[in-house]
């Protein structure tokens, strides 16, 4: 019988479930202190390492693994990334287990980011659901998965910030707004970690990637980051902060700059800002090979410096590079380095491990028929839930949607038209072949439509003649014509930045020409970030866009086309008019000069393009939806909000189209002046409601003065008491308001 089948045999005796311990934070704190207190420098330095195996998905230079077995044998390995063989994972905890001298088991991390079998929306897309128990029930069910596949901890959630659509990992983002990315942050670790780490279908969570990545200028990939400390704690530094105070296990340092320091050695972002101001007790992990990189970064003149600062500024745990396990040994002898140090990052690695109950059950996550864990149908339902909620209207002349006239001959064109490609970035351990094609979820969901299809182009970025012609003899003989273009799932995420971030030129070829037949088009729109689409207003007459939504991306984009679901996403991300907007944000500062809708000659100093609107194509928090909203009546109860007072803004909210529908209600604020410039306008709320035909609800919200509050002129986070706009509405555009000052 071959090793692996032996282990496979050890690992179904030795699975085991049984309940585990949930110790106080005291408790656990007593077995860390007995525990560092037996072991050696090496051993204590060798928990602060994470390494990798063979096969594993690791995203950069590639990883030399060949004596990885030896290191876990000598007690310097902590934990590993990327692993997907649960025999592999099960035999490396085993020797650590069993043949290291104090047998602690090793963490196993992974990149599950909005799927591990199971393949939920893209998290931008999600986080256009709007829907914070869709998002948290999606990551129950990414978190069951991972946990029993070997995971321990996941790399997820991305709370990036993101204002720029040329980078490429927007797509693992929740968009342009704090507020939204505080409530998105907490869906996922109350989702992933379920309040109860000891669970055997729980797993840690990861924030990423502290901070500011988002940033990166021109939105290039890995490039330099400036910021003011005022703009950082206001608008990035929040969602991270909302995470901690849910009890994250850890958080991976970024591989930019933050005030010309990386932020995987910056004292002031990993002491000052998370342990004496956020009180995070988790592990800092640094990003893949980000420790080494502050040698590119010229802050370090080789690896024994590397070690030095990172360690002095408070990196727990080093990803991939082995400065720590080669020089802090040495730096500690010689008195560089205080051993109070390793033993404070030695001591956060071990108690996560005992809140994960590794100590009490090693293997607890390592299952040897995970498969038998994956795609049960009701997360296969989840997945068809959250996809549809993910789908964004955003073009519906004349209502052509949905499509209700199941004899009209429907042709679907394009080179997404039948593909499975429609994971997205970061798959996790999904499958394309698990995933519904649109062509097939037009069959699954009206299986009587007279569906044609052709692809139009050889790929989303190859013209081909002859497919081309097909297309258009495929078209003539239809009364309508879905678009199914784009881009392809590999043109955004890690490394994917874009200086066009337009629609391949093969497809625009394919929809001018597809125009000439003069039929109403559909655009189903795949894609990673914002694209520049004013030119399709031309061409077509309904854009959905359907991002990259996973296992049953076809069967949701069926619901939305045919009207079983009405579409209720709405942008998180502005998507502008042309990549010359960029970065381009709802909540803007108003300059001294304010843009003006249109400028004269009187006007023309003023703070716009010569070529183009200020404004975006589509603006954050917009979405249409197959009825119509009226939001009207805005009230408040009191006009004066003191310090300790609460204020009630309600709307009320109508259905006056034909068919029920959710809405998301949203309450923005603005600060008609203030200490420092501040934005014109800030989302402080929203609530989703669905009402059928005519039905009306009010809406409520309540405002405190905290909700007011910006870092001001000396940096203290307050209302000042000035005059604030209260706004309501369905879009950051489309607002009712009315006036109220603090007191
Ligand atoms: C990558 C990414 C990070 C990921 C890590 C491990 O470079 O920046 O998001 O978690 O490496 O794969």
């Amino acid at each position: 019988m071959d090793l692996r089948q032996v282990l496979v045999n050890e690992m179904e005796e030795r699975i085991q479930r049984n309940e585990l311990p949930r110790r106080t934070k005291e408790e656990i704190n007593t077995l860390v202190s007995e525990l560092l207190s037996k072991m050696t420098l090496d051993e204590k330095i060798g928990q602060l390492y994470e390494t990798s195996y063979d096969g594993a998905d690791v995203t950069g230079p590639q990883f030399d693994s060949s004596n990885v077995v030896n290191l876990i044998k000598d007690g310097m390995v902590g934990s590993l990334l990327g692993l997907n063989d649960n025999i592999d994972m099960y035999m490396l905890q085993k020797t650590a287990v069993e043949k290291t001298r104090l047998g602690i088991p090793l963490l196993f991390c992974n990149d599950i980011i909005h799927g591990c079998r199971t393949s939920f929306p893209v998290n931008l897309a999600m986080a256009c659901s709007f829907d914070m128990k869709a998002i948290e029930e999606a990551c129950n069910v990414i978190a069951y998965e991972s946990a029993h596949s070997g995971v321990s901890i996941t790399f997820s959630p991305m709370l990036d910030l993101v204002r720029d659509a040329r980078w490429g990992r927007v797509t693992e983002s929740y968009g342009e707004d704090t507020y939204l990315g505080t409530q998105v942050a907490k869906a996922y670790i109350r989702g992933f970690q379920r309040g109860d780490l000891g669970s055997y279908d729980s797993i840690g969570a990861c924030l990423k990637h502290f901070v500011a990545y988002g940033a990166a200028e021109s939105g290039r990939e890995y490039n330099t980051v400036d910021i003011s400390e005022r703009v950082l704690r206001q608008f990035y530094l929040p969602p991270f902060k909302a995470a901690i105070d849910e009890g994250v296990t850890s958080i991976m340092t970024s591989f930019n700059i933050y005030d010309s320091v990386p932020a995987t050695q910056n004292k002031f972002l990993l002491r000052k800002v998370l342990r004496d101001e956020f009180k995070f007790e988790g592990f800092t992990i640094s990003d893949y090979t980000s420790s080494d990189e502050i040698i590119n970064h010229k802050t370090a003149k080789d690896q024994r410096e590397v070690a030095l600062k990172c360690i002095t500024a408070g990196l727990d745990h080093e990803m991939i590079s082995i400065g720590y396990i080669k020089e802090l040994k040495s730096l500690v002898e010689e008195g560089l380095v205080d051993e109070k140090l390793i033993d404070e990052a030695c001591s956060r690695m071990l108690s996560v491990k005992f809140k994960l109950g590794l100590f009490d059950n090693p293997y607890k996550n390592i299952y040897h028929n995970s498969e038998e864990y994956f795609m049960k149908q009701e997360f296969v339902d989840k997945a068809r839930e959250v996809a549809k909620k993910s789908i964004v209207l955003l073009k519906n002349d004349n209502d052509i949607l949905p499509l209700t006239n199941t004899k009209e001959k429907i042709a679907l064109i394009g080179p997404l038209a039948d593909t499975n490609e429609v994971i997205g970035a970061w798959g996790g351990r999904a499958l394309n072949e698990d995933c519904v094609t649109l062509k097939d979820g037009i069959k699954n969901v009206r299986g009587d439509v007279d569906l044609r299809v052709a692809k139009g182009c050889k790929s989303v970025d190859t013209r081909d003649e002859a497919l081309l012609k097909e297309a258009v003899e495929v078209a003539k003989e239809c009364d309508k014509i879905i678009l199914a273009i784009g881009e392809s799932q590999h043109m955004s995420g890690e490394a994917y930045a874009r200086a066009y971030i337009t629609i391949p030129e093969p497809q625009i070829e394919l929809v001018k020409e597809l125009k000439k037949l003069n039929k109403p088009m559909i655009v189903t729109l795949f894609n990673g970030r914002p694209l520049e689409l004013e030119w399709l207003n031309d061409y077509v007459d309904a854009i959905l866009e359907v991002w990259f939504l996973g296992t049953q991306s076809g069967n949701a984009i069926a619901d939305v086309l045919f009207g079983d679901y009405n579409p209720s996403g709405k942008l998180t991300m502005s998507f502008p008019v042309t990549v010359g907007q960029l970065p381009i944000y709802y909540n803007q500062f108003k300059t001294g000069r304010p843009a003006k809708e249109s400028f004269t000659k009187e006007e023309f100093y003023v703070s716009n393009y010569r070529d183009v609107q200020n404004e975006p194509l589509y603006p954050f928090g917009f979405g249409l939806s197959y009825t119509k909203f009226d939001i009207s009546d805005i009230k408040v109860d009191k006009t004066e909000l003191s310090k300790d007072d609460t204020l009630k803004v309600s709307v009320k909210v109508k259905n006056v189209g034909k068919v029920t529908g959710t809405e998301t209600v949203q309450l923005y604020i603005e600060a008609k002046w203030f200490s420092v410039t501040r934005p014109l306008n800030e989302l402080k709320g929203f609530k989703q409601v669905t009402l059928q035909p005519n039905e009306e609800q009010v809406v409520e919200f309540e405002i405190t003065q905290n909700d007011l509050a910006y870092y001001n002129i000396d940096m203290e986070y307050v209302a000042e008491k000035v005059e604030y706009s209260i706004r309501v509405g369905n879009a950051s555009d489309n607002l009712i308001e009315t006036t109220i000052k603090t007191v």
